[in-house]
């Protein structure tokens, strides 16, 4: 039936999904970055309000610039992690909040800024690149950065996807058994 082999593929796509981490200098085209970006404007969003915008940097000098701010990850990774300045396309994924800052208004921003982001990844997961959802906050938070990529002071930054074709084949991803997260009926009773 085609609906089981559509699910079959996009189970093929989560299962390798992995933080991917270092990079082979092969550009990424803007085309490609463009479907990857299109991708994340289908994920749904609370009151459809489509906020991410989405800023993509190839500019050197500019990575440079944000590699100095960034620490490299302390996971150990074969190879080790590539300098945020060789990685192909760096993405910024940033928003204003129409929500407010209440609870609710949280869970709707950060509700409404994730799915679009996993939709990036699963896409560019699909297309044979790698990336890795990279959130380091405090790093992000810095006036310093908004600066350099000219955000309105009502903007945040959510995240910064690396994009590349990874450099290590990382294999499946290894999470948690259904039997061991899934309830019948109630919690606590066995799948
Ligand atoms: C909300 C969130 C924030 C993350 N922030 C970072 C980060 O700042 N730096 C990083 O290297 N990885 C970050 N990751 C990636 C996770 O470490 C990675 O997805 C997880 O370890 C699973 O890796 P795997 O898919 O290769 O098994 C983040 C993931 C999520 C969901």
């Amino acid at each position: 039936m085609p609906e089981i082999a559509t699910l079959e593929s996009l189970e093929q796509i989560m299962v390798r999904q992995r933080a991917v981490r270092t990079f082979t200098d092969q550009p990424a085209d803007d085309a490609l970055v463009e479907r990857l970006i299109d991708a994340a404007t289908r994920a749904p969003s609370a009151k459809n309000v489509q906020l991410l915008r989405f800023i993509v940097v190839r500019d050197r000098a500019l990575k440079q610039q944000i590699s100095r701010l960034f620490e490299q990850s302390s996971e150990v990774v074969p190879g080790g992690p590539t300098p945020w300045e060789e990685v192909p396309v760096l993405i910024f994924v940033v928003s204003d909040d129409p929500f407010g800052a209440s609870p609710t208004g949280a869970l709707a921003l950060a509700g409404s800024v994730y799915p679009g982001i996993q939709n990036l990844l699963l896409a560019a997961q699909a297309a044979g690149l790698g990336s890795v959802l990279t959130t380091s906050r405090g790093k992000l938070k810095e006036p310093e950065i908004k600066k350099m990529l000219n955000l309105p002071d009502d903007f945040q930054i959510h995240a910064v996807l690396p994009i590349g074709y990874p450099a290590v084949k990382l294999g499946k991803n290894k999470r948690k058994p259904v039997g061991e997260v899934a309830f019948r009926d109630r919690f606590g009773e066995a799948w």
